[in-house]
């Protein structure tokens, strides 16, 4: 949002709710972001996270030289079968018939995987740059997918009308994590399936999602912060959200790289320097399931 607007937004409010927002606004990065921003003595606090960059990169989502294709190579194959088995569990193997919802859609890597295995998919995300990309590749692969521009927070979808809700990478990007969750809660069907992914916030997730793929020159993947470790979400603040909007946790399960070859970090360095592409580089680390939940973790929870 432009510094511009933000001050006339900031100026056209009472003192009260000029208070509320810069008290808060204070008090945690997460509402910093919520608000978009936030002032303090009448200046501009800068985003927190950079969300924009969805559209600023978000036309070549499927190009393996983005590093946005970082959650493509592996990470989606890994994410995916993991939810095949709860899907399996939970579902059977048939799912004709049934609706899925994707929170966050990004370039569509895995709307596309769900509509391929039977789901009618709606995907929601607040970048229009990455819908678009989305809904030309899925018209390129004559996949039948329903984009909508819309945010977590305020799912432009009906009461009760999804099987299965799954929002992944998504959650430490959103400015009212309670919201999202309660959205989801209202649009699943009672036993709907939730699931999700999420980086976890601990020493080792720093290290690795901060220091290693953002603030470090050699390896970072973009040169602006695509997360902020305080908007991350640990497994257990997430179950509480969960219960508290009735959904009842599954489990949760690690998820991060299984490849443990040390050479992976020259790789790392390599992407960094335009060596080696975003498509191979995920393909190497290989993500998928791992014991560990201290990086990233998924997981699955159902409507009450
Ligand atoms: C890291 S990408 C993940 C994309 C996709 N889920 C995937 O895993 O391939 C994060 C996505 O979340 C979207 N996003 C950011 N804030 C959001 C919000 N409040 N509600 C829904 N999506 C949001 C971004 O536009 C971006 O497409």
């Amino acid at each position: 949002m432009p510094e511009d607007l933000i001050r006339n937004i900031f100026q056209g409010l009472s003192d009260r709710d000029r208070g509320v927002i810069v008290k808060i606004g204070l008090g945690t990065r997460r509402t910093c972001q919520t608000l978009a921003c936030a002032l303090d003595g009448g200046e501009v606090i800068r985003l927190v996270i950079d969300n924009d960059v969805y559209n600023r990169a978000g036309e070549s989502w499927w190009e393996e030289d983005n590093p946005l294709n970082l959650l493509h190579g592996s990470l989606t194959p890994g994410r995916f079968a993991y939810f095949r088995r709860v899907l399996a569990e939970h579902r059977g193997s048939d799912y004709r018939g049934l609706r899925a919802l994707d929170i966050g859609s990004g370039g569509g890597f895995l709307a596309e995987e769900f509509t391929r295995i039977g789901f009618g998919v709606v995907g929601v995300d607040p970048s229009t740059v990455s819908v678009d990309t989305a809904r030309r590749h899925a018209a390129v692969g004559d996949l039948d997918i329903d984009y909508r521009i819309g945010v977590g927070e305020r799912l432009p979808v009906s009461d009760a009308s999804f099987d299965v809700a799954y929002c992944c990478d998504v959650l430490e990007h959103v400015t009212d994590l309670d919201g999202v969750i309660a959205e989801t809660a209202r649009v699943l069907k009672p036993g709907g399936l939730y699931l999700f992914d999420t980086i976890n916030r601990t020493f080792v997730s720093k290290l690795v999602a901060i220091k290693i793929m953002q603030e470090w020159r050699m390896t970072r993947m973009f040169d602006t912060p695509i997360h902020d470790w305080s908007m991350c979400v640990r497994p257990e603040e997430l179950d509480l959200v969960m219960q508290r909007h009735g959904l009842r946790l599954g489990e949760f399960v690690g998820l991060g790289p299984r490849s443990k070859n040390p050479l992976r970090l020259l790789d790392l360095v390599r992407a960094g320097g335009g060596r080696l592409n975003y498509g191979e580089l995920s393909r190497r680390l290989d993500f998928g399931q791992i014991r560990t939940t201290a990086i990233s973790y998924m997981g699955y929870a159902v409507k009450q």
